[in-house]
């Protein structure tokens, strides 16, 4: 049966017994609004270990926009219906409170420029906003294994080099992007779309085919200005298109063996992103 738990003591004392008897935790940190993506993470969470545990908080310190923020989908109700259907263990429901204390402060660390590329270049402060909040979460639930959905590349980086440098005993598990059936990366930033912007908002999928498609044969340069000018001759206002280095999300400037196509752009007011490794690993 899925308990919902709002305070960290009680949160603590069950994963403390169920961790005395030897249990692995898998924990999936999410901001509600689930969707398949959320529960593909979900199931492979639950598949890994002996216990799962989700929370559910919108962080207000990752949005540098309030009006996101206040925008960002709520569904606590349906959210926990869908995570006792997949029979996830407990369904945590942090509170600000007691997320940032005397003694667990927020983290701050350097992440070595890879929170001010891409996202972080286009909102300040998000992934330190990021970092804060998940570091103080893996205080509370202590898991065994974490698990991070790819649509969110940058953020999979962060928070991997937030382990490493912190030495945190966590392992992070990133689960591939799940999309509709013509494409569109499941976002729950998707539920803000009008049917006809969903239909729009295709072409972010469809450039990072083209990207993928001629990036073997056509020049660097040349391709990734034909991709631009594909977006720009849409709806959607581009904010980058970028081809980088997977491992260290810097932009490259010509053809490399490992390459990752990252894209964020507006429709309507929504912002939404997606990525596409280029060359099959
Ligand atoms: O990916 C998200 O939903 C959020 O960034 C996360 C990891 C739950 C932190 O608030």
């Amino acid at each position: 049966m899925t308990q919902q738990i709002t305070a960290v003591s009680a949160l603590a004392s069950f994963l403390h017994k169920a961790k005395s008897r030897g249990q692995t935790v898998g924990f999936v940190p999410t901001m509600g609004a689930l969707h398949e993506g959320h529960l593909a993470i979900v199931r492979k969470a639950r598949q890994e270990n002996n216990l799962t545990v989700v929370s559910i908080y919108v962080n207000e310190r990752q949005f540098n926009n309030s009006e996101d923020f206040l925008k960002y989908p709520r569904h606590e109700e349906s959210d926990l219906s869908l995570l006792q259907g997949e029979g996830v263990d407990i369904v945590y429901f942090p509170q600000t409170a007691e997320l940032f204390t005397q003694e667990n402060l927020p983290i701050n660390f350097s992440l070595n420029g890879l929170d001010v590329l891409l996202e972080g270049a286009s909102r300040p402060g998000h992934f330190k906003g990021v970092v804060e909040v998940v570091h103080a979460l893996f205080m509370h639930v202590q898991p065994t294994k974490a698990y991070f959905g790819l649509k969110d590349f940058q953020q999979v980086a962060v928070l991997r080099k937030m382990v490493k440098e912190l030495q945190l005993p966590v392992e992070l598990v990133a689960v591939p992007t799940v999309r509709a059936e013509n494409g569109l990366a499941l976002s729950s930033r998707n539920q803000r779309l009008s049917e006809e912007q969903r239909q729009e908002a295709l072409i972010l999928f469809k450039t990072l085919c083209f990207l993928k498609e001629h990036y073997q044969k056509t020049p660097h340069n040349e391709l990734l200005a034909q991709a631009k000018a594909n977006i720009h001759s849409s709806s959607l206002k581009l904010d980058y298109l970028e081809i980088v280095d997977p491992e260290t999300l810097i932009s490259l400037n010509e053809h490399h063996p490992q390459a990752l196509a990252c894209v964020a752009a507006f429709c309507g007011e929504v912002r939404l992103i997606d990525n596409m490794l280029l060359i099959a690993q």
